[in-house]
C-alpha cells in the first residue's frame, strides 16, 4: 500500500493515545465497527508498542499504524512492532529516511509550504498537515493548495466533530485525525459503545 492509499481508507483516523495495552484490543475493534478502520496509536506512551502489536495481531480488520515517529529508530521499532504505516509530526531527512527503509507508507508532518515543497522534492504528495488549527486551519491549508494542487493532506491537531467537515470540503484535504474519537474518559471506563457511536458518526463526514 502507498500513502495515497492510505489516505483514501476512510475520511477519519483516530489519533489513540493509550495507556493501557489492555485496552487496545476492544478499542481497536470498536473503531473498526463503527466504519473507522485505520488507527494511529502513538508512541507517546510506554504501552504504544504493545498496543501496536496486538491490534496488528487480533484485529485483522484493522490498519493499525504509529503516530508521533519522531526519532529514526521509532520507525523501524514501529515496523517491527506491526504498524503498517508509520505517521510524523513533522520531518527530517534522518527522519524520511528512516521511514523510508521501512518500506511501509508514510505520512510526514508539514505547516509551512517550504516543508511540503522539501518533500515533493522526494517524490512525497501525501503529508499530515499539523498543527492544523493552530497553523492557520482550513483557510490556510485551502490557500496552500494553490500552489500545490498536488499534494494531498491529513490535517490533524484540533481537528474534531465541529470543524472536520471544513477540512474535509477542500480539495486538498483526503482525510482528517484526531483524537476526539478516543476520550481518555471512554478509553479507561471501557465505553466501546460510547467510541463506537462517535466512529460511526465520524465515518460518514464523508
Ligand atoms: C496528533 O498527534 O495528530 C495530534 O496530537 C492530535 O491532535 P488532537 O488531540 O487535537 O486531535
Amino acid at each position: 500500500m502507498i500513502a495515497e492509499d492510505l489516505l483514501d481508507l476512510a475520511p477519519v483516523i483516530p489519533v489513540v493515545v493509550l495507556d493501557d495495552a489492555e485496552a487496545a484490543v476492544p478499542l481497536a475493534r470498536a473503531l473498526v465497527e463503527g466504519g473507522l478502520p485505520v488507527i494511529e496509536v502513538t508512541l507517546r506512551t510506554p504501552s504504544a508498542v504493545e498496543a501496536i502489536t496486538r491490534i496488528a495481531t487480533e484485529v485483522p480488520d484493522a490498519v493499525v499504524g504509529a503516530g508521533t515517529v519522531v526519532r529514526p529508530e521509532d520507525a523501524e521499532t514501529s515496523a517491527a512492532a506491526g504498524a503498517r504505516f508509520l505517521v510524523s509530526p513533522g520531518c527530517t531527512s534522518r527522519l524520511q529516511a528512516a521511514m523510508v527503509a521501512t518500506g511501509l507508507p508514510f505520512l510526514p508532518g508539514v505547516a509551512t509550504a517550504s516543508e511540503a515543497i522539501a518533500l515533493l522534492e522526494g517524490g512525497i504528495t501525501a503529508m499530515k498537515f499539523f498543527p492544523a488549527e493552530a497553523a492557520g486551519g482550513a483557510p490556510y491549508l485551502k490557500a496552500l493548495g494553490g500552489p500545490l494542487p498536488g499534494i494531498r493532506f491529513c490535517p490533524t491537531g484540533g481537528v474534531s466533530r465541529g470543524n472536520a467537515a471544513d477540512y474535509l470540503a477542500l480539495r486538498n484535504v483526503a482525510c482528517v485525525g484526531g483524537t476526539w474519537l478516543t476520550p481518555a474518559d471512554a478509553v479507561r471506563d471501557g465505553d466501546w459503545d460510547r467510541i463506537r457511536e462517535l466512529a460511526s458518526e465520524a465515518a460518514s463526514l464523508r
